[in-house]
This record gives structure tokens, sequence and C-alpha cells, in this order.
């Protein structure tokens, strides 16, 4: 027998699972329709120099690359923000900014398996490239909400926990940390929630942080409002940028799902301003969604530097949340009608009627089994049929055929023509 577990990390999607799946990518791509984003696509194979960066993030390590046989260095995508960047620097001259583009991604990561992280996920990725101001910000962040909120999820349910890398910055700049190991040291402090305290402060020091630096980050990172650390950092570009942001999503009506949050980092090394994630209000799991502001990356690919933000949000924690909110839609079959026949001389008025009904926008099954009545009916209450019509072999030779609603369980005879009249 060969493996019939599929590769570890990676999914199957039967029927069932299928329709969760089509389910959450019509609700991102009607929002994200509704927003005016157009779609995209790449390739799920990409350079894998894409994805090398210096400041040692955590995705560089979970590649899935390989050499292909004509030695190119190459790897499947774990993320999608790479290709966008890629694609726009392509094509830089012949578009016009702002884009408002967005995907839904299937990416590969080679991660430790825990509870929301799996190693095949898709991701809905919306991005605005070419808009420097905090619109920018409080539209994306509008967007994702709206999708929430399709889902039946509402503020006492989830909120975005917001920070800004600037705000960051300014933190280490008080510590006297000079400005080039910043970004390490932010690598390390996105694992803060994720490893014990002494062990985070080693993996600090290992950055070159002396033990009384690394005392006043922990106390400066645990002080509690939006306002104590304004104080504490008086003039700073990246608080009056994200209070900005607040405000415009809060005149968007949306005020309620925001949170201030200085433990919000990020584990991606390109963000240069905003940065968020999703979470349920108790944050009991990994991010719903993530994101935020990257002006540099288009320039660190060797183009002109263009500002850029935008999210990816995950199909795995999303499904987790709603099922544990209770919120998971129904995903009943439904077809509007099963033809039967009852032998293989009525089968090709069945498939004629069928495909006739399917013209006019009828989902149809067209029974083939030509088993008797109460099978027929029982195959047609699992699939979710609403009518069935019966080609009795007396009736039919008087062009009619038997209509059971399946609900009420009444039955009426019907000529063809008239069925078809009332259809069309
Ligand atoms: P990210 O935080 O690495 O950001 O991933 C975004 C989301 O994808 C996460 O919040 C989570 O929902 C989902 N996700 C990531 N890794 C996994 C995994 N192993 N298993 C299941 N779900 C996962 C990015 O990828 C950025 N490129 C997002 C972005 C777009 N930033 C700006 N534009």
């Amino acid at each position: 027998m060969i493996e019939l577990q599929p590769v570890k990390g990676t999914r199957d999607f039967f029927p069932e699972q299928m329709r969760l799946r089509n389910w959450l990518f019509e609700v991102w791509r009607s929002v994200a329709l509704q927003f005016g984003f157009e779609e995209y696509d790449a390739c799920i194979l990409e350079h894998a120099e894409l994805y090398t960066r210096k400041a040692g993030d955590e995705i560089t390590q979970q590649l899935y690359n390989f050499k292909d046989k004509g030695a190119r260095e190459l790897s499947l995508r774990p993320e999608v923000t790479p290709s966008l960047a890629r694609m726009v620097l392509r094509h830089q001259k012949a578009l016009s900014f702002p884009l408002k583009w967005f995907t839904i991604a299937q990416c590969f990561r080679y991660e430790r398996m825990t509870k929301g992280r799996r190693r095949e996920h898709f991701q809905w990725n919306a991005d605005i490239i070419g808009q420097p101001s905090e619109v920018a910000e409080a539209e994306v962040l509008c967007m994702l909400l709206m999708a929430c909120k399709k889902m039946g999820l509402t503020s006492q349910h989830i909120r975005i926990y917001l920070n800004d890398r600037r705000i960051l910055n300014a933190i280490l700049e008080q510590l006297a940390i000079p400005q080039s190991q910043h970004l390490n040291i932010m690598i390390v402090m996105d694992k803060r929630d994720k490893v014990p305290p002494d062990v985070f402060a080693t993996l600090l020091q290992e950055q070159k942080m002396s033990l009384d630096q690394v005392h006043k980050l922990v106390e400066t990172l645990s002080l509690g409002s939006m306002q104590q650390l304004a104080d504490r950092l008086g003039e700073c570009e990246g608080m009056t940028r994200l209070q900005q942001v607040m405000q415009l999503v809060d005149a968007a009506g949306l005020g309620d799902y925001l949170q201030f949050d200085v433990s919000i980092v990020r584990g991606l090394s390109y963000y240069t301003g905003m940065v968020f994630e999703v979470n349920d209000t108790s944050k009991s799991q990994r991010a719903i969604c993530g994101g935020g502001r990257y002006d540099s990356l288009l320039s660190s690919y060797g183009g002109e530097t263009i500002p850029a933000v935008g999210f990816g949000f995950g199909d795995v924690v999303i499904a987790d949340t709603l099922a544990e909110y209770g919120k998971l839609p129904e995903f009943s079959r439904s077809l509007d009608y099963m033809v039967v026949p009852f032998s293989m001389d009525q089968m090709g008025a069945a498939l004629r009627i069928s495909n006739r009904l399917r013209d006019i926008g009828k989902r149809v099954e067209c029974d083939m089994s030509l088993k008797k009545v109460k099978k027929a009916l029982q195959k047609a209450d699992e699939l979710g049929v609403q009518q069935v019509l019966m080609l009795f072999p007396d009736e039919l030779a008087a062009g009619e055929v038997v209509l059971r609603n399946m609900e009420t369980r009444e039955q009426t005879n019907i000529k063809l023509e008239e069925l078809m009249i009332e259809e069309s």
C-alpha cells in the first residue's frame, strides 16, 4: 500500500472541507472587490533569493527550497508579498499608482506544527502600493474588518492589536542601542510571547544588549497605555501616525475593534511603520491576520522606494476561531432538482430535461442509478434536493412528469413544456 497520509503539514480538502474553503474565499474575494481591489496571482514557485534577508527572519529558515534541473535556486512561496513586489517592479513603468491589489495564495512554510500553524496554508493578501498617507492603513484595516463582520465576528470576538515599528525604534534609541542593531533585536522581541522570560533576556543579550538595557526594555514594554508610552517617548513620528490611523478607523465607525499593543512587533523584517495583528479578544491563539506598512521592500530589491501597506489573512486560524465562537455556517449540499428515470428507455429524456434545466441556471442531479422510487427519494434527501422530477413511463408518454416537493412531500403531475416555461 502507498502512503495514504498527505505530506506532513499539508492538507487534503475533501468536499466537506472544500465547502468551507470556498465560502471563506468567497467572503474574501467579494469584500476585496467591494473595496475596489483588483485580483492578481503569481506562481507558487519563486526564486529563492526573494526570501533571503539579512535580519534573520524566521521565514528564511522555513523555506521549501531546492535546485531545479537547470540548477536554479527555487522555493515554494512562504508568503506572497515578495512576489507582489517583484511583479510591481517588473511593470512599474506601465502601472498607475496607487495600486490596490489582492490575491488568495497557497503558501508553504516548513513550520514546527503547533495549533494554527500548518506547513501549507492559504492567505488572503490585500495591499495598497504607492500610497504614503495613513489613509491606506485605514482602508486595509476597514476592509479586513468588513470581512470579519461578514463572517459574524464583532468587536466582542476579535481585536486589531496595533503598533508602529518607529515606536519600537524610539524605545530602542532611548536605551542608546545603535540603529544597526534594531532589526535583529525586533526579530527577538517578536518571540517574547513564545519563550520564557529568562530565554527572552538571553536572546536579547545575544544581540549585544546589556542586562540593564534588557531590564529597561522589558519595563517599557509592560507600560499599560498608549498615553503612558507617548509621555515617555516624547516627540515620536510612529506614535503620531498610529494615532492618525486609529482616528480614521474610528471615524469610519470601527474604533471598537482597535487596541494599541506595544508587544506587536511582527516577525518579518521588512515592516517600516504600522504593524498589526488580528486576534481574538483573549489573544488565546496565533494571529488570524497580520500586516503593516513596508515602505522599503521594493527598494531593497533594487527598485525605487515605493510605499506599501497590506496584510495576510490565513485560512487556518480563522476557521478555528469561527468554530470556537460557533460562527461556522452550516455547509449543507443543495440542489434545485433531481431528475429520476426508472429504466434505460427514459435515460435520454432524463438527460435532455436535466440539461434544459441547467441551461436556465438550475443545479440538477440526473440520477443514473435506475433504483426504485423509495431509494431515489432517499438519495434526494441526502443530496439536499428541493424538487424531484420522476419520469414514469405512462406520464412521460403523455408529455408529463411527476414533480415532488421534498419539503412538503406534495406530488403533482406537470406538463414538460409547463415546467420549462415556468422556469425560464
Ligand atoms: P504573516 O504574519 O507571516 O504575514 O502571515 C499572515 C497570516 O497568514 C497569519 O496571520 C496567519 O493567519 C497565516 N499564516 C502564516 N503562516 C501560517 C502557517 N504556517 N499556517 C497557517 N497559517 C499561517 C505575511 O505573510 C505577510 N506577507 C503579510 C503581508 C502582506 N504584509 C503586508 N502585506
